[in-house]
Parts: structure tokens; sequence; C-alpha cells
């Protein structure tokens, strides 16, 4: 059956076609057409209608009516056709904390997203500081076979920021960037060090800013709202006097820097003066930090306790204009998987951390496209484009002859966010109930359709 089916599509090589496409079901998708769909291609900012032909991985032909029989169909009729999204900043608890997220499931509920792409923070147990690690959830993402995971390293041993972890071992392992998130090195002499190591082996530092002294016990924003449920307050200053010690970190080394989870006001002044003066610093923002402010925590729940915090109406809005104005490049979520008992015990010990895989395309197409802060060009740019272009990965447009990571979103369907539906082991998201628009029809990675709904 399969000789056959390569015989009619005039392939040469059986064998080696054999290995490339194998989809779940052990069917070759040697050829699959994306058809009645409005392709948007960030990487030259054309939108327009066409059909889009997938051969062996690769985008083959883009334009009207294909007229081409292929293997496998998807109709993405009054959908959007985008490059696959990027999520840049992903926490997948594997190795370590399997009963939380492992690289199985992350991948799936990343697919479900739309994400082709997933860039996974290094503080899993064992810390990710040295190549061994670093190949354990490669391996276990190519086992997959769902979406390219790419795991990040520690930038110190063991993330204690005493020393620094094996960095030059974690490149020649494939590391796309170092991190030390869901940590701050506060050492600005030894991440000074880890920037300069950057710059050597090209690659970028993503930054987690929090002054740990200054956040102390603080589990909320600081602020009134905060202050009346009597919970510790982390200030807008623990964010922002890091930012600015990374920013003139890389101003001193010339690293590519890249600031995480962006929450305040004054990061997007931050992060706007530096690129006025020419300092290489990209940002991103969470749904949950353009979406919701402090106001929306309902009481003592710590779904809604995430660090950064939910901040105030004022730096929501600075966000919101940040992103519109291209200040803010990318968008990541900071998906962070904790089990229910874990966050049942309420804000002050409920670890932090939300999901966001598998809610945030419908966040952005809600808050952002349909507020007129973003257009849907904007949105690919961030969530695909702008990460491909900081990771420095051939991926992020749709072009002929570029890998076929594809994503079909249909904009207008409605719909309520329900974490009994997410393929993620984690459920904790404040967004249960919310009404959203835009869905994720179909997710394409290599040219195989790895979700479609
Ligand atoms: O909310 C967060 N959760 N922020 C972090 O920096 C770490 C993350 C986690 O690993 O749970
Ligand atoms: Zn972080
Ligand atoms: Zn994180």
């Amino acid at each position: 059956m399969d000789r056959l089916k390569l015989a009619v599509f005039g392939l040469k090589n059986a064998g080696a076609a054999a290995t490339r496409n194998m989809n779940q079901k052990g069917f070759l998708d040697m050829l699959l057409l994306i058809e009645n769909g409005t392709v948007i291609n960030p990487g030259d900012g054309t939108e327009l209608k066409a059909d889009v032909l997938v051969e062996d991985g690769k985008i083959k032909k883009i334009g009207p009516k294909q007229k081409m029989k292929a293997d496998r169909v998807v109709d993405a009729a009054g959908c959007y056709v985008m490059p696959g999204f990027i999520d840049m900043h992903v926490h997948l608890r594997d190795p370590g904390q399997e009963h939380k997220e492992t690289v199985e499931t992350g991948s799936q509920a990343a697919a479900r997203g739309g994400f082709t792409t997933i860039v996974a923070m290094p503080n899993t147990k064992p810390v990710v500081d040295n190549a061994d690690v670093v190949n354990y959830v490669h391996n276990k993402a190519k086992d997959v076979r769902r979406v390219h995971v790419l795991q990040t390293g520690a930038v110190t041993r063991g993330q204690r920021g005493e020393e620094l972890a094996d960095i030059e071992a974690m490149v020649e392992a494939g590391i796309p960037a170092i991190s030390e998130d869901g940590k701050t090195v506060m050492n600005a002499q030894l991440y000074r060090e880890a920037m300069t190591l950057a710059v050597k082996y090209d690659i970028p530092v993503l930054s987690h800013c929090e002054d740990v002294n200054m956040a102390g016990a603080g589990v909320v924003n600081a602020d009134k709202a905060m202050k009346k449920m009597k919970f510790a307050g982390i200030s807008n200053a623990v964010e922002d006097v890091i930012i600015a010690r990374d920013i003139m970190l890389a101003k001193d080394t010339g690293a590519a820097l890249h600031l995480c989870h962006c929450s305040t006001k004054d990061s997007v002044r931050l992060v706007e003066l530096a690129k006025q003066e020419g300092i290489r610093v990209t940002a991103e923002a969470c749904p949950h930090h353009f979406t919701l402010t402090s106001e929306d925590i309902p009481g003592d729940d710590a779904n809604y306790k995430m660090n950064p915090p939910l901040r105030t109406k004022e730096d929501v809005q600075a966000l919101k204009e940040g992103l519109k104005a291209g200040i803010i490049d990318v968008i990541a979520t900071d998906h962070a998987p904790h089990t229910a008992i874990e966050k049942g015990v309420g804000i002050k010990r409920a670890p932090f951390g939300i999901v966001g895989l598998e809610t945030a395309a419908a966040l952005v197409m809600t808050e952002l496209v349909n507020q007129g802060y973003l257009t849907v060009m904007q949105m690919a740019g961030k969530m695909s484009y702008n990460p491909a272009k900081i990771l420095g990965l051939d991926k992020g447009v749709v072009e002929e002859g570029k890998p076929a990571d594809l994503v079909v979103f249909d904009p207008k369907k409605q719909y309520v966010i329900d974490p009994s539906e997410f393929y993620s082991k984690g459920k904790n998201t404040p967004f249960a109930g919310r009404k959203v628009k835009g869905v994720v029809m179909a997710t394409i990675v290599d040219g195989k359709v790895v979700y479609e709904k």
C-alpha cells in the first residue's frame, strides 16, 4: 500500500521516504494540502487567500487552488494559515517532576495550542546544567515526535548562583539559549561572565528579572487591593531594578538579552530606552499579564498566583501599548504546570505559576487582536517570527522551501475555556470559564499533522 502510494506520486526512494513523514497512525503524509485558508506570512508581511501544498516536510507551493491530489487535505476555510507558534518560555517538569508534566504531555499541550516549537526552561530536578540532561530532554522529545522541543541550559550549576554551569558542553549539545529562569543570578559579576560566554557562543540570554532580596516573602503584587487581602507584596521595583541591571550588563558585554515575562509599566519604558540606545535587547509578555490585573483575583485562589504577579490596570495598559508599538517583541506563555493539590493550599503557600500553552492563542486573539492592539500579522510576528529570529531558527515564516511548521487557526470560533479538556497535566489556570474567540484547528510539524480538532 505504501509502495503503491509512493509509486503513484513518483518517489524514487521508497525506503528513505518511508522513514520521513509517518504520522501517528503510521500513514505517510507525503503530500499534504491545506486549502481555502488565508495565509499569513510575517516574513514579508503578506496576507493572501491561497492553498498551501506540503511535501516531505517542506512547503512546496503556495498559490491559488492547487489541483494536486494530496494524501491528506486540511480544510482551512475561514481560518488563518500561520507559521506554527514558537513558545520561548515553557516549564516541562521533566526530568524530576513528571507528575506535573512530561516532555510528552507538554508536547501534546503545545500541539493543541498551535505551538510547533517550545523552549523548555532549565529549573527541573535535576537542573539542566550539563549536556547529559540536555540530551535526555532532546532524546525524549524525538521519541515523542510531536513538536520541536529545545532545551535551554541553566546559567549556574544547580541554579545555586555560585559558579557557572557547563555552558560550553551544553552549547555543543544544542541548547538555543541560557537562562536561570525561576531564579535570578543575583551576582552581577557572575552574570556578566555568563553573558560574555553567550556572546562567544552566539546564543541569547533569557532573563528572569526578580531581585530576590526585595521580593522577600511576597506572593502577589504590592498594591492596595492586595494589602486588603493581607498578602505580602512584590513591588514593581523587584522586577525593574534587575531589568535595568541586565540591560546595563548587555550593554557592557554585547550579549543578546531577552527579558522574560515583563509585567510592569517601567519595564516597557526601560526596554524602549535600551532599544533607542542600540543595546541588543528583546522583551516578552505573557497572556495573563496583559489580560488580568490583581483586582481580578477573586479571593484566596492560587490559580492567580504566578511570578511575576498580576499587576495593576496601569501596568496592563502599558504592556498592551508596548506590544502594539513593537517595544515588546514576543508573546510567550511561561507555561508552569502544578498539581491541583499543590495549588489547593491557598495563595500564601502554593507554588508560583499557571499553565498557558492551550489558552495563549485565544487570549491573544481576544484581548489584543480583537481589541485593536495587534493585527493578525503582528500576532504571527510575536508568536512565531520574532521568537525564531531571537533563537536563530529557520522558522517563523510561511514560504516555499521552508519547513512546514504551520498552524490553522479559526479566529471567529467562540468557546469557554475548560481546563478538564487540557492535554497538559496541569489544570492550574485563572481562565477557567472565560469566554474567548479563536480555536486552533490543526497543527502541522515538519509536514505532519500532529494535532487536529
Ligand atoms: O510563575 C512562575 N512559575 N514563575 C517562575 O519564574 C517559575 C515558574 C515555575 O517554574 O513554576
Ligand atoms: Zn521566570
Ligand atoms: Zn518561567
